[in-house]
């Protein structure tokens, strides 16, 4: 578990995380939503220690990680795995140099050992067979399954994606989430995603954070955002009148009520959803 308190974090004398506290659970994808500029990435930042807090703090395990000396502060680092926005691969290096990397700066193993772990990542994102390739010639999705095979070769106790979805097309971006949470759940894996993808959101959702403007707005998994009456996040996930009916829609399934609603005629987008789109020929 990762237990995050009154983290603060802003730039120039601006705030941009104004005391966040939440807690991220183990073995679950726990996902970080917000629009652009509520502070996502640089919450993700502090937490791997790429930014230093203003103040506040962060337990790994029960051990504070801002109050931690730079050796102990490693320790929790090599317990790590990160994937950064468009995977952050070295694009000189084939695909086996890439995973192999982290092994080669944390641990002494032999070269045997180290391949023996790479191609066992590697089959493990369905990449059996691409070790000599070079970034360039992989597509989207298999560039992000490399990132994944690296973030978990050391086998850490954390993982930390930022938007893996960006750049994907809807059905490779639910085949990435699925192989994260796979993951996740397989290696109880504390999992923090920040995302904008509202597909993933319903569907790996296990524990989701708002955030607002840098301040955790509401948290709860993808079924309470259904019922959620929070106005912002309710703004923010349903900006569409078709994602609107669409919640309506599975309140409904959920609750055989019809929701009330000024601006929508729900009685007439129930009827539209039950008449055939092309009517049949008499
Ligand atoms: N290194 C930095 N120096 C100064 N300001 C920064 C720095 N990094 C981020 N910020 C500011 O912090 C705020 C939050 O940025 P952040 O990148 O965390 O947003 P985000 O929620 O990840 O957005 P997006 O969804 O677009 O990725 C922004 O106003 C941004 O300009
Ligand atoms: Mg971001």
């Amino acid at each position: 578990m990762i237990e995050v308190q009154d983290l603060r974090k802003g730039f120039d004398g601006k705030a941009v995380l104004k005391g966040v506290t939440v807690n991220m659970n183990p073995g679950m994808c726990n996902l970080i939503i917000g629009s652009s500029g509520s502070g996502k990435t640089v919450f993700m930042k502090c937490l791997v220690g790429l930014f230093r807090p203003d103040s506040g703090h962060i337990l790994y395990g029960g051990r504070d990680f801002t109050e931690m000396s730079v050796e102990d502060k490693k320790e929790i680092r090599k317990e790590i795995g990160m994937l950064f926005q468009g995977s952050a691969l070295f694009s000189s290096m084939n695909v086996e140099d890439n995973v192999i990397f982290p092994l080669d700066m944390f641990t002494n193993w032999s070269r045997k050992k180290k391949m023996e772990r790479v191609n066992e990542v590697l089959e493990r994102v369905n990449l059996t067979g691409s070790n000599k390739k070079f970034p360039g010639e992989l597509s989207g999705g298999m560039m992000k399954r490399v990132g994944i095979a690296r973030a978990i070769v050391l086998n850490p106790k954390y993982l930390f994606v930022d938007e893996p979805n960006s750049g994907l097309d809807p059905q490779t971006s639910g085949l990435i989430d699925q192989l994260i949470r796979e993951i996740t759940v397989e290696f109880g894996i504390t999992t923090v995603i920040n995302t904008h993808d509202m597909n993933s959101v319903m569907e790996i959702g296990d524990h989701i954070i708002y955030m607002y403007q840098g301040e955790r707005e509401w948290e709860g998994n993808s079924k309470d955002i259904i019922f959620s009456k929070n106005e912002r996040l309710n703004d923010f996930i349903f900006a569409s009148d078709f994602l609107k009916d669409a919640k309506d829609m599975r309140m409904l399934e959920e609750t055989g009520h019809i929701p009330q609603s000024e601006d929508r005629n729900i009685e007439e987008m129930i009827r539209n959803a039950n008449e055939p789109l092309i009517p049949p020929s008499e």
